[in-house]
């Protein structure tokens, strides 16, 4: 329902009637809650015939606080990568030091073997800072992309998504073409870095959130861009390849950002979003992703207002040149506006618009509308982002479950985190009243999580060789709790 229903401003009423669309009902994701459970339960399943991939992570049990020593983690997963030292001791982890660098776009749309060259040259001089001279060390490497794993350290990208597009990579083993940078930039005299675990960053949020809960069961990214992954049951995979040993149990990273690839979601996409996809790096594509993450979100925002203005209802029919610039709004300015809750004075949304366009001329009614279009795209992204969490909390059948959570959209944004519980309470009130879904905060789980996974690796010194129907499957289980 608008805010604005009973102001009586025409140019109000005529941009709340255009931009209706992008108002859910509770029907409307109560559908879209039916439509995942069943997505999840196909690519459970199988994964070819899935939109949802459901990706065997071959993460089985979370950590024990048992891990001790020094390991290194790559993040890579958004426009920049971080290499970090993290150390275990007894009873904490700490982050020794972490670079963070960003990657260029020529890179990002380049050969993948330069991407990789890259990233070698930085992750082995951080090791040459640290010291870690004629040592080998291990490396958690979270790349935060879908991929088909075959073992903690095999994956082969299946698509890029976000803002990459590398030549050969897609279809190959990642793992062993950072392996091969490495070796192409380690000499002699300096560490031998090894690379003995690939997660997904939901991953590695859903492990650094287990070190605090015990409940915690499913790990979220609401950032550049968004995914979950979920701790299942052996026993409802039928894509689980071999032994049902303890832990029976494995993590699922769903790569939830697919669903409506097969046009499912088409009811609730409105004429922005099909824009925006359409003249995507990815079309077709990711289309759940595009209508909650905070890569797209302000590009969204950006196409509403050009309509608005097109439509002569905002700006008094003025296009302000800035606004025609792709990428030109951020996700930051986009939470900005949505500090200014009281309806009062809007002090946020007018900043915003003066430092956005600053040539621009408007009233009271522009402020208005512009805080109504960006408050309507936001709150429709936590309550998309709250009915994945509930389609997933509702396959764990214990009645408290947490829900670590990372990603700058969700973390920073004053009220996104409210809303995805409001909207979840509406689901456990008519649905599990029992049922309790407690969101918490894992800061830097996609470091941590990685030198996590790592340090079990390395504990466990090598992985176990399972050779199913011709194929070699490589595991390594993790110590239950
Ligand atoms: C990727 C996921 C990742 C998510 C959050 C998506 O675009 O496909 O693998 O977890 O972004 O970074």
């Amino acid at each position: 329902m608008s805010v604005f229903k009973h102001n009586s401003d025409y140019n109000i009423l005529k941009a709340d009637l255009i931009t209706l669309s992008l108002e859910l009902t509770h029907e409307d994701f109560k559908k879209v809650d039916f439509l995942l459970t069943k997505e999840f339960a196909r690519g459970l399943k199988s994964t070819k015939d899935s939109t949802i991939k459901m990706y065997l992570t071959y993460v089985r049990s979370l950590p024990n606080n048992e891990e001790r020593g020094q390991y290194l983690a790559l993040d890579l997963g958004g426009t920049n990568f971080r290499v970090l030292l993290v150390e275990f001791n007894r009873d904490s982890s700490k982050i020794v030091d972490c670079v963070r660098e960003a990657i260029p776009a020529k890179l990002r749309f380049g050969a993948g073997s330069d991407l990789f060259d890259f990233i070698a040259e930085h992750v082995v001089s951080f090791a040459i800072k640290h010291q870690l001279v004629g040592v080998r060390i291990a490396l958690g490497f979270t790349f935060s992309f879908p991929l088909q794993q075959q073992g903690l350290a095999e994956a082969h990208l299946v698509t890029w998504t976000k803002s990459f597009n590398c030549a050969g990579v897609v279809g190959f083993d990642v793992v062993r073409l950072l392996k091969a940078a490495l070796k192409r930039k380690m000499h002699k005299s300096i560490p031998y870095v090894d690379v003995v675990a690939i997660i997904n960053d939901t991953t590695g949020t859903l492990i650094a959130g287990a070190l605090k809960d015990k409940n915690c069961m499913i790990g979220l990214i609401v950032g550049t861009g968004a995914n979950a992954c979920y701790v299942e049951k052996l026993e409802n995979l039928e894509k689980w390849p071999f032994n049902y040993s303890d832990p029976k149990q494995v993590v699922i990273n769903t790569e939830f950002g697919a669903f409506g690839d097969n046009s499912v979601l088409d009811f609730v996409r409105t004429i922005w979003d099909r824009s925006l996809d359409a003249e995507s790096v990815n079309s077709g594509k990711q289309v759940y992703e595009k209508m909650l993450s905070g890569m797209y979100l302000p590009e969204i925002f950006r196409r509403v207002l050009l309509t608005l203005i097109e439509r002569g209802v905002l700006f008094n029919g003025h296009l302000p040149l800035e606004l025609l610039r792709p990428n030109s709004i951020s996700t930051k300015i986009m939470s900005d506006i949505d500090q200014d809750t009281n309806m009062e004075n809007f002090t946020k949304t007018r900043e915003a618009i003066k430092k956005l366009f600053p040539h621009c001329k408007f009233n009271e009614v522009d402020v208005k509308i512009v805080f109504m279009i960006n408050n309507r795209i936001t709150k429709r992204s936590a309550q998309m982002v709250a009915t994945g969490i509930w389609a997933l909390a509702k396959r764990i059948k214990q009645n408290e479950v947490s829900v670590a959570y990372d990603g700058a959209l969700i973390s920073l944004h004053p009220y996104f985190r409210v809303w995805v519980e409001e909207k979840l309470s509406q689901f456990i009130n008519s649905n599990a009243p029992g049922k309790k879904i407690k969101l918490i905060q894992a800061n830097d789980g996609s470091g941590l999580g990685a030198a996590i996974v790592a340090a079990v690796c390395y504990r466990e010194k090598r992985p176990k060789i399972i050779k199913k129907r011709g194929k070699v499957y490589q595991i390594t289980s993790f110590q239950t709790k």
